[in-house]
């Protein structure tokens, strides 16, 4: 048995799919049923319930060989660092008071730096708790930039006729598709082949920048000559928060943007074949562009 946390969404749903493959029995979780009725049709057993009750994460995670944790969020969130702490204590708690021996963790790129990263720094954070568990074995897989958090482009393109970040035009950026994580993530909680605490980065085919993801994604939108525009970071914040970013999340968003742009936010090993992953952005903007 292996549970899967956030299994409606984009890593844990694709977990869940492959695990039910594989022939694994799965426990899939999530805050409501009727969003976990797929998977269930699918052969999981589902669990609903609130994340940052560390009662419910304990009865979800206890008997299972291994689990699949992440720390999602909501751009509303007042207070982020707050909800993520809360979410990560009870996770580490539930993992502790279930006795889970083998753990596998999404984080990300730059989670190595303790502070000047934005919302990274609750994932930091949560890399240490992990750390702290005795007995566990901890596969934490930093993941560079999700390609899904180009869907939040979408309306911006649609709006402005550009699309526009704080990120200097040619900082290239290890970005990657979460079905790329899922699938790693799926393999190891199957093999459960690593001992201690390991830390993997997985950081897509090739490093991007906005620019050529921007030209990439125009030319298959129809729009060749959409431009990607460098935002000062005042207008990054002003632009998420009329996307419905809260003012807390929206100020941390400009702050990672400076993280990239002063290189302080990359892969410490280097580009390696085991943290290079197949597919390409310009596979996943064939799903975008259907949005
Ligand atoms: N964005 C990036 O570039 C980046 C880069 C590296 C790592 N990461 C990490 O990757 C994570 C996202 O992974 P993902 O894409 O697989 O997750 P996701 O699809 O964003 O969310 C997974 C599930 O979590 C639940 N959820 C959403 N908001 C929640 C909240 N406020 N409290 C509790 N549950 C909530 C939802 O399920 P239900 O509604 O069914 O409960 C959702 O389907 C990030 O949170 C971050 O830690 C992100």
């Amino acid at each position: 048995m292996i549970t899967v946390m956030g299994a409606t969404g984009h890593t844990g749903k694709r977990i869940t799919e492959l695990l039910l493959q594989a022939g694994e029995q799965v426990r899939a979780l999530g805050r409501s049923e009727s969003k976990l009725a797929g998977l269930a049709r699918a052969g999981a057993q589902v669990l609903a319930g609130d994340p940052t009750d560390a009662a419910f994460l304990t009865k979800a995670f206890r008997g299972a060989d291994a689990v699949y944790t992440l720390l999602p969020y909501e751009v509303q969130t007042i207070d982020y660092h707050a909800a993520q702490k809360a979410q990560g204590e009870a996770i580490v708690k539930a993992l502790h008071d279930s006795g889970t021996r083998h753990v596998v963790a999404l984080s990300s790129v730059g989670a190595d730096l303790p502070s000047g990263t934005g919302p990274i720094v609750s994932l930091h954070a949560q890399e240490a708790r992990l750390r702290g568990l005795e007995g566990a074995n901890v596969l934490i897989l930093r993941a560079g930039a999700l390609f899904e958090n180009f869907y939040g482009a979408l309306g911006f393109i649609k709006e402005q006729g550009i699309n526009g970040d704080a990120v200097a035009a040619d900082v290239a950026i290890p970005m990657i598709a979460t079905r790329d994580i899922a699938e790693v993530a799926a393999k190891a909680l199957r093999d459960r082949n690593w001992s201690g605490v390991v830390v993997r980065e997985l950081l897509g085919p090739r490093d991007l920048t906005y620019a050529e993801a921007t030209r990439i994604l125009g030319a298959r939108l129809g729009k060749p000559d959409l431009a990607y525009v460098q935002l000062s970071y005042t207008e990054l914040v002003e632009a998420l928060q009329q996307a419905g970013f809260s003012e807390n999340l929206a100020s941390l968003s400009a702050e990672l943007a400076q993280a990239f742009n002063e290189r302080r936010v990359k892969s410490r090993e280097g580009r390696k074949p085991e943290s290079t992953t197949p597919t390409r952005f310009e596979d996943f903007v064939e799903e975008l562009a259907s949005v």
